[in-house]
């Protein structure tokens, strides 16, 4: 069977990063992300600043992922955009952008929840490309999100556990926050980890429910911490650093593992993804790697590109509505919060 060529452009503008991405068939032609570096001095996200940057890289985004796949706008099949959940300003752009020219080009319109997208990333179609089979259980870790979700079907997903506080990827930059890291910090604590000892200090893990995490204790811990040694020597930070970082880390990274290890036990399901910005880091895959060997999961990490937020995970997400015919109407609006089941 000869496939009909279907062309989408992704949009994603949630948070901080305008991206761009338009897919081929399932394959990725371009994903340019425009990250905005005037939030890093204000220790996070400042949302009146991450929608005016928005606003002036979307034009130029959406023009560089066109170029760069060789596409004209008229071949485009569809247009997919982040309806939400993200920062309320910062969604608007992506919508009315995607909404105008959608409707400029006559083609149709795509919602896209966000963190349906972080998951189906891993049903973009590459060379060696290990795609999970349904059901399989996603670890998603973000800096807004960490949950536990049973994946059924691309659009049948449930919340198996989730945290009762802070996400994975807040505790990362809060962390980095209190050592004096610039945001976000979470990628530098990664850094710093890899020569550091994880042993070297402890942090209690929190009591939660079997499948539920819970990280605004460990913050209040570290900084506690933090604080009594750097009174008794205020170089403690400096002369630590690696060492801290790797503790941190080791600490993060064994809750997540322990929660994967109850969703397993219960589920019965072997089959283990991971999503989201926090995917990036390096334990949590070597972890997640072990796992294979150690306790017979087979697992699902995905590439550096597809795990911090990016346009290509919303463009394969439309490529999944598009050939189901599931469209939206001119009408739709943002939407600030979002369930990955709505
Ligand atoms: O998915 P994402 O790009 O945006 C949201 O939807 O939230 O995730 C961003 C989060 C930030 O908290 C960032 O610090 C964290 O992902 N992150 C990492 C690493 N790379 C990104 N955390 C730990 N280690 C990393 N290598
Ligand atoms: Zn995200």
């Amino acid at each position: 069977m000869i496939q009909k060529p279907v062309y989408i452009l992704g949009i994603e503008s949630s948070c901080d990063d305008t991206s761009a991405s338009v897919i081929y068939n399932g394959k990725v032609l371009s994903n340019v992300v425009a990250n905005q570096e005037v939030h890093s001095k204000f220790g996070g996200v400042v949302p009146e600043l991450a929608s005016r940057a928005h606003q002036q890289n979307i034009v130029p985004v959406v023009q560089q992922a066109l170029e760069q796949a060789n596409v004209d706008k008229n071949q485009l099949s569809a247009i997919a955009f982040t309806r939400g959940p993200g920062l309320m300003g910062s969604l608007l752009v992506g919508t009315s952008f995607a909404k105008s020219l959608a409707l400029g080009l006559d083609i149709p319109l795509i919602d896209v929840n966000h963190m349906q997208a972080h998951i189906l990333a891993h049903f973009i179609e590459e060379e060696n490309a290990k795609i999970p089979p349904f059901p399989f259980i996603c670890l998603t870790i973000s800096g807004g999100h960490t949950q536990i979700v049973k994946v059924s079907n691309h659009f049948e997903m449930e919340i198996l556990g989730e945290t009762i506080d802070d996400a994975v990827g807040e505790a990362f930059d809060k962390s980095a926050k209190i050592l004096g890291l610039p945001y976000p910090g979470g990628p530098l604590i990664d850094k710093h980890a890899q020569k550091g000892n994880p042993k070297a200090f402890q942090f209690t893990k929190p009591k939660v429910g079997d499948l539920d995490f819970s990280f605004s204790g460990l913050k209040t811990a570290i900084l506690y911490f933090i604080q009594k040694q750097v009174k008794e020597n205020p170089n403690f930070i400096e002369e630590n650093l690696v060492d801290i970082c790797a503790s941190i880390q080791h600490t993060i990274v064994e809750i997540l593992m322990i929660k994967l290890k109850n969703a397993v036990k219960q589920t019965g399901i072997k089959h283990i993804a991971i999503a989201g910005g926090v995917s990036a880091n390096s334990e949590i895959r070597k972890r997640l790697q072990l796992a294979e060997k150690h306790f017979g999961w087979t697992t699902y990490i995905p590439k550096f590109e597809y795990t911090t937020d990016n346009a290509a995970m919303i463009a394969i997400t439309g490529y999944l509505k598009f050939l189901n015919n599931i469209y939206s109407d001119i009408g739709i609006t943002a939407q600030a919060r979002l369930k990955v089941t709505e």
